[in-house]
């Protein structure tokens, strides 16, 4: 005998009205089986003639928010989403959708469909589908123009941002908001509709208000600056303009062939990727399951520099008191007033409330004593990158922190495991490396060095998250992951400038590609400086006879050390931001390349892009042999979440699949017999995938080779 699964979809009558309840914890997603039971209850309530109207509503903490994860890239199947708010639009008695929680993409789908919408005051509802590279195929972008006008519809669309009840139903998408018991509201709306005979108001019926093209202009222009690269905006704008064009027939028709072809796209496919994989990278390969995190109430962070502020204000943020320490009282209230300016910028933009402020504030308490730091559970060090300077820090650690106490240093480059030593506790040491500015780039590297204790690192996972950090576990290497491959990156992006590229050239390659800002432009933001001391620091890692370039040390010995000094790789006009081309620069860079014989050349994008992207992945392919990172989607979420790699190409693991490794592969045998084996010796790792027509991934969509 075979046991049912129970159904996901509760049917009951009461007194004319059918009430269908969707259960299906946690969140009601619209899974094939919510879909073909949903079905299955309109179908028979339709055929029940003691049944003269429907309510549809969810049990648990929301309405049905969005679609099932776990189908995302699994070819979908029937009955199909368009089928059944079909069905519900169709339906000869008035169907009333009652809303609370989120009502989000499919599920926002139905409430369209449905004739009647009442929601809970604290409901939100949305088509957020455009944030993972799709667009609504379910007849949103039909029938929510015909609610609440096309611009509206345009901008709910386009953005996917979640709207709420109240703006809802201001403008239209809802009819009524419940402040009592929502399903006895939506049960005495259906009898009311019942009571006054009224037919079904099917808002496909509706006719779409008249909008002028200069709506459209405007939304497309919006869209190609803020969404740059994205197609999925376009998609919307296009659906949405077949709606005040063709029926609704045929406007479904329309809006379904442009869902199933971004649903095929590339971009689609890297989005959901990236969505899924922020998921996928909390999941650590090789860490039990029921190993328990240790409990942390209290933090201390030492050093309250740049970064040091920023981390003491992400735990402040979280509700964690903060001891702050610093060597003297100046530096602490340097360190200081940095956070309380932070805090009163973020407020006077009205991010934050007075008595926010005023209470993550008295959360960070200063001190000069480490004595203070005997209680504290977890310490980050976020010192001076220097090993003597954290050898003195960690031994007056060591000889306070209570046992089991969890001690993170924040390093940028330096051996955690070396930092591990001076300690007489090396299991508790561990890295978190956190990004600039650390109050708000997401990435967090927790770096496991090669004695930390298995539930050290479950907790910094799990500290990340209670931070609202991504965080990535990875292995103690020189600049673990993400600096790594980033060092390839500018290695690659200075040689180019010795050959006959200019700053400006490369950025614009790179931002063309999607990244935000290009390499140099990022130099002169975050200082050249910190490259410079750097460069330095590490002379005696460079490889005796490889090339090098040394136009970093040249620009900054001009005292140009970015836009601090209003001059780096660009000049900056007084008080602008906006990088401008130098011809002081180029006159440097021309004199730098003849003084090391290098002729000069045109170098076309294309060279530009390969080097600086290929070079990259080959590093992130040893990375993941050598396990520095556990799998391809750590490298991918570390570039997504530190280092502004386009989310709609998946990171440069899976761009790398996308592209094709073989073409990859080839090409870096390419730039080996140009330029030498030193930078361009291919990873055995991706040889063997190229060799094999395999990917990093699984699954990877072998692109065909491309004939160079
Ligand atoms: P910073 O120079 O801005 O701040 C360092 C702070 O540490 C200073 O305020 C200094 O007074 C304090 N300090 C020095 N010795 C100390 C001691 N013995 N006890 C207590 N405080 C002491 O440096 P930044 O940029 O904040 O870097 C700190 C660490 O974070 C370094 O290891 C760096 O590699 C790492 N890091 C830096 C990033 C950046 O973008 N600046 C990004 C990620 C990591």
């Amino acid at each position: 005998m075979s046991v049912q699964a129970p159904s996901p979809v509760g049917l009951r009558v009461e007194t004319d009205v059918a009430l269908i309840t969707v259960d299906n914890p946690p969140v009601n997603v619209l899974s094939r089986a919510v879909r073909a039971d949903l079905l299955a209850a309109l179908r028979s309530t339709l055929a029940d003639a003691s049944v003269r109207a429907v309510v549809i509503c969810c049990a648990g903490r929301t309405f049905i928010a969005g679609a099932d994860v776990t189908e995302f890239g699994k070819t979908p199947e029937p009955p199909h989403l368009p089928e059944v708010t079909q069905v519900i639009e169709e339906s000869s008695k008035p169907v009333v959708a009652a809303l609370h929680g989120t009502a989000l993409g499919g599920g926002f789908e139905i409430a369209l469909a449905s004739h009647y919408r009442i929601a809970s005051r604290d409901a939100k509802v949305g088509l957020p589908e455009v944030k993972l590279g799709l667009m609504p195929g379910a007849g949103g972008t039909q029938r929510l123009p015909r609610l609440v006008g096309v611009a509206e519809a345009l901008q709910w669309i386009t953005t996917g941002n979640p709207v709420d009840a109240t703006r809802a139903l201001e403008q239209g998408a809802i009819d009524e908001i419940a402040d009592g018991d929502l399903v006895q509201a939506a049960l005495s709306s259906a009898h009311r509709l019942i009571e006054a005979g009224r037919p079904p108001r099917r808002t496909g019926q509706l006719h779409v208000p008249p909008a002028d093209n200069a709506v459209f202009v405007e939304i497309e222009s919006a869209t190609r600056k803020k969404q740059r690269g994205l197609l999925a905006p376009q998609y919307c704008i296009d659906a949405v303009r077949a709606a005040c064009t063709l029926s609704l027939a045929e406007g479904l028709k329309r809006e379904r062939e442009l869902f199933l072809e971004l649903r095929a796209s590339p971009q689609a496919a890297a989005l959901r990727h990236a969505f899924l994989g922020e998921r996928e990278v909390a999941k650590v390969p090789g860490l039990a399951s029921d190993i328990a995190a240790r409990a942390v109430k209290q933090v201390a962070v030492i050093g309250a520099g740049t970064m040091g502020g920023g981390i003491a204000m992400c735990f402040a943020n979280a509700g964690f008191p903060v001891r702050l320490l610093e060597v003297d009282a100046q530096a602490l209230e340097r360190g200081l007033g940095f956070v309380r300016n932070n805090y009163a910028a973020t407020a006077a933009r009205g991010g934050l409330s007075q008595a926010e402020m005023d209470k993550r504030l008295s959360l960070i308490s200063p001190t000069l004593s480490y004595a203070d730091l005997a209680e504290v559970d977890l310490i980050v060090e976020a010192v001076f990158e220097d090993l003597d300077v954290k050898r003195k820090v960690f031994e007056q650690i060591d000889a306070v922190a209570r046992p089991g106490a969890i001690l993170a240093t924040n390093t940028s480059y330096l051996d955690v495991s070396a930092i591990a030593e001076f300690t007489r506790r090396p299991q508790d040491v561990v890295g978190m490396h956190f990004f600039s500015p650390a109050n708000v780039m997401r990435l967090l590297e927790n770096v496991r060095a090669n004695k930390t204790a298995p539930d050290v690192l479950v907790t910094v996972m799990k500290i990340g998250k209670a931070i609202g950090k991504v965080a990535v576990l990875v292995g103690d290497s020189d600049g673990f992951v993400g600096n790594r491959m980033l060092a390839q990156r500018n290695r690659e992006a200075y040689f180019l400038l010795e050959e006959g590229a200019t700053p400006r050239q490369v950025d614009k390659v790179l931002t063309d590609f999607g990244f935000a800002m290009g390499p140099f432009a990022v130099g002169d933001l975050a200082g050249l400086d910190i490259g410079w001391r750097n460069r330095k620091a590490r002379a005696h890692l460079r490889k005796p006879g490889a090339r090098d370039c040394n136009l970093l040390d040249k620009v900054c010995a001009m005292g140009r050390f970015g836009q601090k000094t209003g001059a780096g790789w660009y000049r900056y006009e007084k008080g602008s931001r906006v990088p401008i081309p130098d011809p002081a620069i180029e006159q440097l860079i021309i004199e730098h390349a003849r003084q090391a014989g290098i002729a000069w050349r045109a170098i076309d994008d294309e060279e530009i892009l390969q080097r600086c992207l290929y070079s990259m992945i080959n590093e992130g392919a040893k990375i993941l042999t050598e396990r520095v990172a556990a799998r391809p989607v750590d490298v991918d979420i570390v570039w997504l979440h530190g280092y502004g790699f386009p989310a709609w190409r998946g990171g440069p693991m899976f761009h790398a699949d996308q592209l094709g490794l073989a073409n990859v592969h080839a090409a870096i045998l390419r730039f080996s017999d140009r330029f030498g084996p030193d930078f361009w010796t291919p990873a055995p790792l991706l040889a063997e995938l190229a060799s094999a027509k395999k990917g990093f991934y699984p699954s990877a969509v072998t692109a065909p080779a491309i004939i160079c």
